[in-house]
């Protein structure tokens, strides 16, 4: 008798741990077909705030992402799990059970899991830790940098926009930052121009300014790009050369630089024997 109701004890158990087990083999088939199907719109931000009940480790032993929020983990050890949250505004980095890593949320994919925690927010900080853009949607080259709830303002480099997206700054027609696109942000737009030209990706000068130009992207999309100090843009030759070759910029740096800064700047000192290793003359604008 006592044998029989052990024997359907461990049957049940087994029983229940197949049901477990189907049900986490559903929720992994749900997952790779939702996967298929992406969401044309961006998913709203939820706010997790009910305790889940997770109570089986998918592995003994790792570290695994929740299945809905992105910035909730588990910590599985010898099969004992444990609920984990990133620092707010990071998200759990799931590109290896081994290694437990919360990231800026910029390249991680958290579309089928975009629920995040409630936002701890501090001033310019929407979250404790990110990029974040400047609370005037009209202004389009400011950014905050959070790190604990504590901001640091920055400046996107002349011609580009923030893009929130990303937290990076990058051209006006790569940002789609609403109200910065290129047409708003510059004033300028390119002249039509047959495909030949328009493939060339032609270049044509800032009116207002000897120093700047526009690139036209296929002949279409408008970029503001700049001479280095000292130069100015030629129209008749579509690129950078020392402002006082150019008559009608001969004068631009008279109020900024001296004529023995400009020779400087034209010809510079021979430099020493570099002991540093490379130059680091990698420019921080994106190139076109
Ligand atoms: C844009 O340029 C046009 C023509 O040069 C000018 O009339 C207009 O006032 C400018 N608009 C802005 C907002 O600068
Ligand atoms: C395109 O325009 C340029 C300048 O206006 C001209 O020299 C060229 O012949 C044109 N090419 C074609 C294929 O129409």
């Amino acid at each position: 008798m006592k044998t029989e109701i052990l024997l359907l004890l461990i049957c049940l158990g087994a029983v229940t741990a197949l049901t477990r087990k189907q049900e986490a083999a559903e929720q992994s088939r749900r997952r790779v077909a939702s996967a298929t199907t992406p969401k044309k719109q961006e998913p709203e931000e939820e706010y997790e705030d009910d305790e889940e009940l997770v109570d089986q480790c998918p592995e003994p032993n790792g570290y695994f992402p929740d299945a809905e929020q992105c910035d909730k983990y588990y910590d599985c050890r010898d099969g004992k799990i444990t609920d984990k949250l990133c620092p707010d505004g990071l998200v759990f980095n799931d590109f290896s059970p081994q290694h437990e890593k919360c990231d800026l949320p910029f390249g991680i994919d958290c579309t089928k899991r975009s629920k995040l925690q409630k936002p701890q927010p501090s001033p310019h900080c929407p979250r404790m830790h990110g990029y974040f853009a400047h609370e005037d949607p009209r202004n389009c080259n400011t950014f905050y940098y959070c790190v604990e709830g504590k901001f640091n303002m920055i400046t996107c480099p002349e011609g580009l926009v923030f893009s929130e997206k990303t937290g990076i700054c990058n051209w006006p027609d790569e940002a789609q930052k609403k109200g910065c696109g290129s047409r708003e942000l510059f004033n300028f737009t390119c002249p039509k121009v047959n495909e030949s030209v328009a493939a060339t990706h032609p270049r044509y000068p800032d009116t207002e300014d000897c120093q700047y130009f526009y690139v036209c992207v296929n002949g279409e999309i408008p970029r503001r790009s700049g001479c280095k100090l000292g130069q100015a843009f030629d129209e008749r030759s579509g690129k950078c050369d020392w402002a006082r070759k150019i008559p009608e910029c001969k004068d631009w740096y008279k109020d900024q630089l001296t004529d023995e800064e400009l020779d400087a700047l034209e010809n510079p000192p021979p430099k020493l024997k570099s002991t540093s290793g490379p130059s680091r003359r990698k420019s921080s604008r994106p190139t076109v």
